[in-house]
């Protein structure tokens, strides 16, 4: 079915069941936890019996404005929610948030929404911004959880998920600056070479590439029982669309809004139920859409794709061990 076919039938045609899986007694973390899905996300995660839900957000007074506004609505206790500073633009913050999290008892989920969406070229670190907030940061965020991960998966004999967010635009990417023979990252950082419309969708195809490798990996064995997904929430009505797009483009994202766009809370439901703790060992390293494992399309499947990823993937594993000697060690 073509890319656009699918959206009329995933936005559609397509009811996204209310979340009802038993999280009691476990630990989540979810990533840019203050507005948007991730905060639909944690609202349902406490609802759901969860002992600790961290919020990983780059603002801290946001973080526990909004772990107030889910004790609110939920009448949880106070101590379900802990907010920790996370910021993915900042290597030195990745890190420290890395450190801390292996001072838990447990962690059984993380789920890995938070990301941007811009067309304006900038640097954060030394990539170009989405590509260091929405694949690169995210993808040491995971190596950082995946021995937590693994940890909490043999002592509380249980499964354990890695979830990153994506977005099916992934499969629409044109990704011309790939068309240039040297350094990927080169290419992506060059303002010069940069296309900037298509650079959100490129960031969610790199992150695919970059799941699928970790997922390879990091099989699901008796010692790792750990589930490593790319998810997908479809169109969602969220604060994403923000400050840096045209008057003309935000007139054209408020009618798509309009006109088949998911309520936040809906699309929170989504990367709840790919986090749910009964995830079938098949989701494994796979791409799910509407909560379900879905086709990769030809970005992914294509000689060309798989050619693609092996050469990003290269890149980025020297590039992360540059930037964290040794993180790459859980893997096999
Ligand atoms: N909405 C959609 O239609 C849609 C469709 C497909 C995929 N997605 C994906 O779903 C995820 C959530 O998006 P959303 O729609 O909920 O967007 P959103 O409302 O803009 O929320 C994004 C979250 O990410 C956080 N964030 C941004 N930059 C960060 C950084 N450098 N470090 C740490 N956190 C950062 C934001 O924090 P601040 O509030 O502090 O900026 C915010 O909490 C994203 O990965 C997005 O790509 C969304």
């Amino acid at each position: 079915m073509g890319f656009f076919l699918n959206l009329i039938r995933s936005q559609f045609f397509t009811t996204i069941p209310y979340p009802s899986s038993d999280f009691s007694g476990q630990t989540v973390i979810i990533t840019g936890s203050n507005t948007g899905l991730g905060l639909e996300a944690a609202r349902h995660i406490v609802r759901l019996g969860a002992a600790k839900v961290i919020l990983a957000v780059r603002c801290v007074s946001k973080g526990e404005a909004a772990a107030q506004d889910i004790l609110q609505s939920t009448n949880a206790k106070a101590n379900v929610i802990d907010v920790w500073k996370l910021d993915l633009s900042s290597y030195e913050s990745v890190k420290a948030f890395g450190a801390r999290l292996q001072t838990l008892d447990r962690l059984d989920a993380i789920i890995q929404n938070a990301g941007i969406f811009t067309t304006k070229f900038a640097l954060a670190e030394e990539n170009e911004s989405q590509i260091t907030v929405n694949v690169v940061s995210a993808a040491q965020v995971g190596l950082y959880a995946l021995p937590k991960l693994r940890e909490t998966s043999q002592t509380f004999n249980v499964r354990t998920r890695l979830e990153f967010v994506g977005s099916d635009l992934y499969q629409i990417a044109k990704f011309k600056e790939a068309e240039s023979s040297g350094y990927l990252f080169d290419a992506l950082n060059s303002k010069d070479l940069a296309n900037m419309d298509d650079r959100y969708a490129v960031s969610k195809l790199l992150l695919l590439f970059t799941v699928r490798e970790i997922a390879t990996r990091s099989p699901i064995t008796k010692d790792s029982n750990v589930v490593i997904i790319k998810s997908t929430p479809g169109a969602c009505k969220s604060d994403l669309f923000r400050d840096d797009f045209s008057w003309l483009q935000k007139i054209m994202m408020s009618c798509m809004n309009a006109i088949f766009a998911r309520t936040t809370e809906v699309g929170g439901r989504i990367l709840v139920n790919c986090a749910r703790p009964d995830i079938e060992a098949e989701a494994h390293g796979r791409f799910l859409q509407d909560c379900r494992v879905f086709t990769n399309g030809k970005n992914i499947d294509s000689t060309k794709g798989q050619q693609l990823q092996k050469r990003w993937n290269s890149e980025l594993f020297s590039k992360l061990e540059n930037i964290a000697p040794g993180i790459t060690k859980v893997l096999a």
